[in-house]
């Protein structure tokens, strides 16, 4: 179905009791409605905001369109957890119906200050022309959970130099300074970050653009996130526009890092090469917080833009990943499930077996949603890996090729699919013995951690209810297994 921009700007205020029953009916019939993911209660979900430990929980917001898997005019969703992984829903937190938001409350995030959460997010408006006037603004809330916008944007215009994509403001606190950084694009359709300072969260001052080694990485960085971890500075942002290179940047748009540290004054940085964070097929915009007990915790949109995918005519799209910890060792970036995701396990299976170019299954080695944790041994076997979500004709496949040290995720025969165009297999160099699949799969996605969180690949997948068998192998030679599963959730 194509949305008309009426359909698509129809606030959520504004629709009948009657015809939101109709869309929540048609959403809880989906056959791939997740078990532990944060998902939209209907219409499409993208980015996480406003990502915050306060007063006690976690505080995840994401961009929400209440109306159908398209994106319309967006709102802030509130959810609040106070172990990462049991998520509450508490309601809309900012709705787009003001001067300073009127075409949508769009990405932002938290801090606290004088005792409450702020909210810093980006206001986007448009003239009658239709030109979009992006404002930077305020949303504040107090310990019972209220949500107050200021009246007035922080940041009322776009710099000189920049186009009107100025978005998604990311702030943290620095030798009693707030600072903002912001997604821009420069006069000349290039993608940058601008930062701002303040003393008080209320006046922002622009203190310039960050310097860095990629003045022309693609035409918008999207979602920026500065943060340190043991000292190093990580900037995480999602530039728009990348050609494919080798294993990279296969997806319409990528998200990644760089390791350098930020000089505030300067706006310098010396960094490494940009890597990409996720090896899969869907993950975007991923924004970072610090848990109180110093953990870097990252969470991403489980999806990608203008893209389709088969929920859509569900009447929703989208997921969050689930959250990961971010360190650095030995210079490289590790992304590790949280620990916290114990708490969803159920009954715990073990098996383990001796493969000889052949294919296994192990008893009550089944399932839709479970935590997996196989390790392969490779003795002269040519391949090894493991089948998930498999029927007689569908499969997902996740295979180590050690011959050409490669790491494979093939999800061709995964069921239906989302925009194949981009095709249906990632893969990585991987150079090791000894591979270790930290598996975590629910109704319509995976994501795999491997080798104690060295390489990520995150992914939607869209199997027939039936696919619930899982398969062990070796090929053309021999590899030990060891696995463990359990149950998560039913
Ligand atoms: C990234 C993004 C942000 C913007 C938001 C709007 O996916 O385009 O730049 O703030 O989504 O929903």
């Amino acid at each position: 179905m194509q949305w008309t921009t009426e359909q698509r700007y129809t606030r959520i205020e504004d629709i009948s009791e009657k015809d939101w029953k109709e869309l929540k009916k048609q959403v809880d019939r989906s056959p791939w409605r997740q078990t532990y993911h944060i998902q939209p209660e209907t219409g499409l979900l993208n980015d996480p905001n406003g990502f915050s430990f306060y007063n006690g929980e976690y505080h995840l917001f994401y961009q929400w369109f209440p109306l159908g898997p398209v994106h319309g005019i967006k709102y802030w969703y509130h959810t609040k957890s106070k172990d990462l992984v049991h998520w509450e829903n508490a309601g809309i937190a900012i709705r787009p119906n003001d001067e300073i938001d009127s075409h949508g409350a769009y990405s932002g995030s938290g801090i606290e200050h004088n005792g409450q959460l702020y909210l810093m997010y980006t206001g986007n408006t448009r003239d009658e022309q239709w030109v979009r006037h992006p404002k930077q603004n305020i949303a504040v809330m107090d310990e019972q959970g209220i949500i107050k916008k200021w009246e007035t944007p922080v940041i009322d215009h776009v710099p000189d130099g920049y186009t009107d994509h100025f978005r998604d403001p990311k702030v943290w606190k620095e030798n009693n300074t707030f600072y903002s950084i912001i997604g821009a694009q420069r006069i000349d359709k290039t993608g940058c970050a601008v930062l701002y300072s303040s003393p008080d969260m209320k006046n922002w001052t622009f203190k310039g653009e960050i310097q860095t080694d990629l003045p022309h990485f693609g035409y918008m960085w999207e979602c920026p996130d500065y943060f340190t971890v043991d000292g190093q500075g990580i900037f995480v942002f999602s530039p728009q526009g990348i050609a494919p290179d080798g294993d990279q940047y296969h997806n319409i748009y990528q998200s990644g890092y760089v390791l350098g540290n930020l000089d505030v004054q300067t706006q310098t940085m010396q960094h490494s090469e940009f890597h990409e964070l996720d090896r899969g097929f869907d993950f975007y915009a991923p924004q970072t917080m610090e848990a109180p007990d110093g953990r870097r915790i990252l969470v991403g949109w489980m999806g990608l833009p203008e893209m389709a995918y088969p929920t859509d005519e569900h009447g929703w799209a989208h997921c969050l990943t689930l959250p990961r910890e971010i360190t650095i060792e030995n210079g490289r970036l590790m992304q590790r499930p949280v620990r916290e995701l114990k708490n969803l396990r159920g009954i715990k299976m073990e098996a383990s077996a001796q493969l000889h170019d052949e294919v296994k299954t192990f008893d009550s080695f089944s399932g839709t949603a479970f935590e997996l944790v196989c390790s392969f041994e490779i003795q002269d076997a040519d391949s090894c890996g493991i089948e998930i979500r498999v029927n007689e004709t569908e499969k997902t496949v996740i295979t180590y090729d050690a011959i050409h040290q490669r790491l494979s995720l093939d999800r061709t025969y995964s069921g239906a699919l989302a925009d194949s165009e981009y095709g249906t297999v990632r893969s990585c160099f991987l150079d090791t013995k000894h591979v270790t699949f930290h598996l975590f799969v629910d109704s319509s996605s995976l994501e795999l951690f491997v080798n104690d969180g060295l390489e990520v690949f995150t992914s939607r997948i869209f199997p027939s209810e039936d696919c619930t068998g899982i398969r062990f192998f070796a090929k053309g030679g021999r590899a030990s297994c060891q696995a463990v599963k359990w149950t998560i959730g039913g």
